[in-house]
């Protein structure tokens, strides 16, 4: 029997087939096999049997009738990661996700408008100025009739202009007139996300309630480029949609804004050189993460790690203690602040604008001043004081006496505090054993409680610290 190979086939009838294959959520060859059944046996035959991993068919009137499905909107920018915008549409769709998708001039030169209108639900908005957009939808109902917009990929232009509310194309005004959660997922080649003026924008989008997800460190899709900048996966772009669409106020924390610093800081000598320390971060994003799945409003201040953001939480990334303390400050009045960053406690006072040249006359003296304690100024602030600060105590002789008195010298209200001598696998590890030092507030000086937990992992001692806060807070006062 002769056989039919596609690649052999024309491109138009192979385009046509590819739609086709694409709207009944079939492959390729699936689709063919079906219209050689149907052309055999009648359509009576197909219809009976139902596609594998179908999606669900477009729905393309004028208004989409979603029927309760929760609805996304994606907006998705012009680079090379535009093409796994396309496997994202399919990874929200089978959680059960309405999807429209949005792209901008820039994406339509990686990927087409027809193919995102086929994957999705409903063809693909593209034009701010196009009359027939504004019949379907128009730009102000694409903005709000939504319960997410997701950007992906979100290029370094695309936020910039976010950032300034620029609204001088479909995608930009629509993110400029909606009051809906924003999930921007970040691509860029490493130079462009760590350009001072891209980190400027991401601290702004931050401070204006934009989430973020990623980027991730990995290869670029330039030759022999690797570092931070690579789009996160559909599939985690997808769980974070899921968290961001999931009803509010459920959860213990529910109606609480919590606060946490994590990671090292990055303390400046010269422009490539810096004093840092070996905390990975893990245990913070691991609280930020359950925090977040309390139901909590989480913004994680987070120094330089190899970490990617936990779903549903604000992440604003910064480098040295100084520009923590002042995101710190940006992000109140909050109800909860937990401070697990490791932060430098001296930084560089001469630290040089120019790269520091080895001379003959030996090493340049390096003088060092202190940094500003961030824990120790919040705890004691006037104003804005979070109702529950607590600190982490990270000892290697004396745990609990050191952490006594830190608890006390800092003014905060409760110390975790841990082992993290190299024998204890702590630092950088996946497990950990705390104490946690609490205090009443009019207790002042005295009456130290410790309650002493078994090893766990990071994520446990994550989640037993949020029940515990959960449990001190009760509900919050509506
Ligand atoms: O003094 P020490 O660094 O051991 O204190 C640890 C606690 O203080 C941690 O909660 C840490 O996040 C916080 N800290 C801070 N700012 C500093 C130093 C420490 O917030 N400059």
């Amino acid at each position: 029997m002769a056989s039919l190979t596609v690649r052999k086939l024309d491109e138009a009838l192979k385009a046509s087939l590819r739609l086709r294959a694409a709207r009944a959520g079939r492959s390729v060859e699936d689709e063919v096999r079906m219209i050689l059944r149907e052309a055999t046996e009648g359509p009576e035959a197909v219809s009976a049997s139902p596609a594998r991993n179908a999606i669900p068919q477009p729905h393309r009137s004028r208004a989409p009738e979603v029927k309760g499905l929760p609805r996304v909107t994606l907006i998705i920018g012009g680079g090379i990661a535009a093409y796994k915008a396309l496997d994202l549409i399919r990874r929200l769709k089978e959680r059960g996700i309405h999807v429209r998708c949005v792209m901008t001039r820039a994406a339509q030169q990686f990927v087409t408008p027809l193919t995102a209108g086929a994957l999705a639900d409903e063809r693909c908005y593209t034009d701010l100025f196009d009359a027939q957009s504004e019949f379907d939808a128009g730009h102000i109902r694409l903005a709000r009739d939504t319960d997410l917009i997701i950007v992906a990929p979100a290029t370094a232009d695309l936020m910039a202009k976010m950032a300034q509310g620029q609204a001088d194309d479909l995608a930009t005004a629509i993110l400029l007139a909606t009051n809906r959660p924003v999930l921007v997922a970040p691509a860029m080649n490493p130079l462009m996300w760590a350009n001072p003026a891209t980190k400027r924008n991401v601290a702004q989008l931050a401070r204006d309630g934009v989430s973020f997800i990623g980027p991730n460190s990995g290869e670029m899709a330039e030759a022999n480029e690797a570092g931070v900048g690579r789009m996160s996966e559909p599939t985690e772009i997808a769980i974070a949609a899921e968290a961001m669409l999931r009803p509010p106020h459920t959860g213990p924390l529910a109606g609480r804004r919590i606060l946490i610093t994590a990671g090292p800081t990055h303390e400046p000598i010269d422009p490539v050189r810096y004093i840092a320390n070996r905390s990975s971060g893990k245990q913070g994003y691991a609280i930020a993460a359950s925090a977040a799945d309390a139901g909590a409003d989480v913004t994680l201040i987070s120094g330089p790690v190899d970490l990617d953001d936990p779903a549903g939480v604000r992440v604003i990334r910064v480098e040295s203690a100084r520009d923590m303390l002042a995101q710190v400050e940006a992000a109140l009045p909050v109800d909860i602040a937990i401070f697990a960053a490791a932060v430098a406690d001296w930084r560089v006072a001469n630290a040089g604008e120019q790269k520091i040249k080895k001379t003959s006359s030996g090493m340049p003296p390096l003088q060092l001043v202190e940094n500003p304690d961030i824990l120790a100024t919040i705890s004691k602030r006037q104003q804005n004081r979070p109702q529950l600060v607590i600190g982490f105590a990270a000892e290697t002789q004396n745990l609990i006496q050191n952490a006594t008195s830190k608890l006390k010298r800092k003014g905060c209200d409760w110390i975790v505090a841990n082992d993290v001598s190299p024998a204890s696998g702590v630092m950088g590890g996946d497990r950990n054993t705390v104490h946690i030092l609490t205090r009443g507030k009019a207790e002042a000086a005295v009456d130290v409680a410790v309650d002493s937990w078994p090893v766990m992992t990071k994520e446990e001692v994550a989640d037993a610290l949020i029940a515990k806060i959960a449990e001190t807070m009760g509900q919050p006062t509506p």
